[in-house]
C-alpha cells in the first residue's frame, strides 16, 4: 500500500521581515505529520510565479489567508488519497488545478508549500533524511556563496548593487569554510567601523549595510577583509556579486545614484569586466536587465571563460527561460529559487536541464526567509554544488547553515570546495589545488 495524502492544512505565519507567509502541514495515511514554511522575495523578477496576497487592510495587503484557504479547501480536496511518493503527479495536479501560466489563481506560495510539505512528510514516514528522499543522484554538500555586505533593495539602496558575497572554497570541509566566513564577516565589520562608514543596521539577509561612497568600494572592502582575516583572496576565498541590475534599470539606462552617474548596458558590462581583473571576482549574478537577451549574450561571450555568469531574475527558475538562455548562449549558471517557479518537480527540472547543458546551479534562499532548513537538503540532494542563503547572522539563515553542518557531521557527505574553481570556471587557474 503506498502512503497517501490524508489531509493538508495551511495557516498564515510571518517571515524574517515580519511579513506574512505560509506554513503548510501534510498528514499521510500512516499518521505521519510534517510542516514546511514558504519563503518570500523582495527583489523579485518580473517572470516569477505569483505569490497570492490578500490585498485587504491587514498587513498592508500582504496577508496570506486566501492562499491558506486554497490549501485547506480546493487543494486538500484534490489531493486527498493521492500517492505521496509520486511527487510529479502531485505537482502536475497542482499546476492543472491552478490553471494559469504563473500560478496566480491558487498562489505559488500555496502550491509550493503543499509540494514541499508532502516531500517532507514522505521523508519522515520513510525515516529518511530529507536529502535522501529528494535525491537526484549522488548527494554532495554545496559550496556556499555568503553575503557579507548588502545594498540595493535589501539595505535601503545605499549603494545599488545588492549583494557582495564571499565563496570560501579553499578549505577541506564545509565546517572550516564556515569558520573562515565568520572571521571574514567580523573583520569586514571592523573595517566598516574603523573607516568611519555609517552602519545602517543589519540588512535583510543578515549582512552589513554600510553607507559606502561607491559600489566599487564594497569590493575593495571585501577583498581587504579576506586579506586581513588571514586568507588568500582568490586562492582560498573568492568574491561573488549580485548586481540585481533590473532594480536600478530605467529605459535602457542603469542609474547609479549613489555614484551620481548612469551607465548604458555596454558601460555596465565594461565595468563588470574591469572588476573581474581587479578583484578575485568569480561570479556575477543579474549583471544586466532581466529581459536584455542580447546584452546577456555579449556579457557571456566576454566573461564566461573566467567567470560564473548567473541568472536569477533573468531565468526566474523557469525551465523555458533557461532553455532559451542555453540556446542563445546567455549565462553559464542558474540561480534556483523554489518559489520563483512554485513546485519541487519544476525545480528539479531546472537543475536537470542545467546539469545536462553544463550550466552550474546555485540553490538559493529568498531575502524573506523562515526557520525552515528545507533548502539545505535540496541543495545537497540535487548535487547542485552551490548554495546562497545570505549571511551568517540571523537564525532564518543559520537554520540552513546549521543543517549543512549536521549533514556533514552526521552523514559524512562529501564537500568539494577545493574543486570549486576548476569545476565551475573551467579554464581558470586553481592555485589552491
Ligand atoms: P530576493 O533577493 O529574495 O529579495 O529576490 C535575493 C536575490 O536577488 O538573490
Ligand atoms: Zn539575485
Amino acid at each position: 500500500m503506498p502512503l497517501t495524502i490524508q489531509s493538508l492544512h495551511a495557516w498564515e505565519i510571518l517571515d524574517s521581515r515580519g511579513r506574512p507567509t505560509l506554513a503548510v502541514e501534510a498528514t499521510l495515511s500512516d499518521g505521519t505529520v510534517a510542516t514546511v514554511q514558504v519563503p518570500s522575495g523582495a527583489s523579485t523578477g518580473t517572470h516569477e510565479a505569483v505569490e497570492l496576497r490578500d490585498g485587504d487592510p491587514r498587513y498592508a495587503g500582504k496577508g496570506t489567508r486566501r492562499a491558506a484557504s486554497h490549501v485547506n479547501g480546493e487543494i486538500a480536496a484534490a489531493l486527498h488519497g493521492r500517492n505521496a511518493g509520486d511527487q510529479a503527479d502531485i505537482d502536475n495536479t497542482l499546476i492543472a488545478l491552478d490553471g494559469t501560466p504563473n500560478k496566480s489563481r491558487l498562489g505559488a506560495n500555496a502550491i509550493l508549500g503543499v509540494s514541499c510539505a508532502v516531500a517532507r512528510a514522505l521523508s519522515a514516514a520513510r525515516r529518511q533524511p530529507l536529502f535522501e528522499t529528494l535525491s537526484l543522484g549522488a548527494p554532495r554538500l554545496p559550496v556556499p556563496m555568503i553575503n557579507i555586505l548588502s545594498g540595493g533593495l535589501h539595505a535601503g539602496a545605499n549603494i545599488e548593487f545588492q549583494d557582495f558575497l564571499i565563496i570560501p572554497h579553499g578549505f577541506d570541509s564545509f565546517a572550516e569554510a564556515l569558520e573562515a566566513t565568520v572571521k571574514i564577516h567580523g573583520v569586514a565589520g571592523q573595517i566598516v567601523r574603523r573607516d568611519g562608514y555609517t552602519l545602517t543596521g543589519v540588512a535583510d539577509e543578515g549582512g552589513w549595510g554600510p553607507l559606502l561612497p561607491s559600489n566599487r568600494d564594497a569590493l575593495a572592502l571585501l577583498t581587504n577583509a579576506i586579506n586581513d582575516a588571514g586568507f588568500e583572496p582568490g586562492a582560498q576565498v573568492s568574491i561573488a556579486i549580485d548586481v540585481a541590475s533590473s532594480h536600478f534599470y530605467r529605459q535602457g539606462i542603469y542609474e547609479l545614484r549613489s555614484e551620481r552617474r548612469s551607465l548604458s548596458s555596454a558601460g555596465l558590462a565594461a565595468l563588470l569586466t574591469d572588476w573581474t581583473r581587479q578583484f578575485p571576482l568569480v561570479s556575477i549574478e543579474d549583471g544586466l536587465f532581466e529581459d536584455d537577451w542580447p546584452g546577456w549574450r555579449t556579457l557571456t561571450d566576454k566573461l564566461s571563460a573566467t567567470t560564473q555568469i548567473l541568472g536569477d531574475d533573468f531565468f526566474t527558475t523557469n525551465p523555458a527561460r533557461l532553455r532559451r538562455g542555453i540556446e542563445e548562449g546567455c549565462a553559464n549558471a542558474v540561480l534556483v529559487k523554489m518559489n520563483q517557479i512554485g513546485t519541487l518537480t519544476e525545480t528539479f527540472e531546472v537543475c536537470r536541464i542545467a546539469r545536462e547543458n553544463g550550466y552550474a546551479a546555485v540553490v538559493s534562499a529568498r531575502s524573506g526567509e523562515t526557520e525552515d532548513s528545507f533548502l539545505a537538503d535540496l541543495a545537497t540532494a540535487t548535487g547542485a554544488g552551490q548554495i546562497k542563503i545570505g549571511s551568517i547572522t540571523r537564525s532564518e539563515r543559520l537554520a540552513k547553515y546549521n543543517r549543512l553542518l549536521e549533514l556533514e557531521s552526521r552523514h559524512g557527505l562529501p564537500w568539494q570546495g577545493r574543486r570549486f574553481l576548476g569545476e565551475i570556471l573551467g579554464r581558470r587557474a586553481t592555485p589552491s589545488n
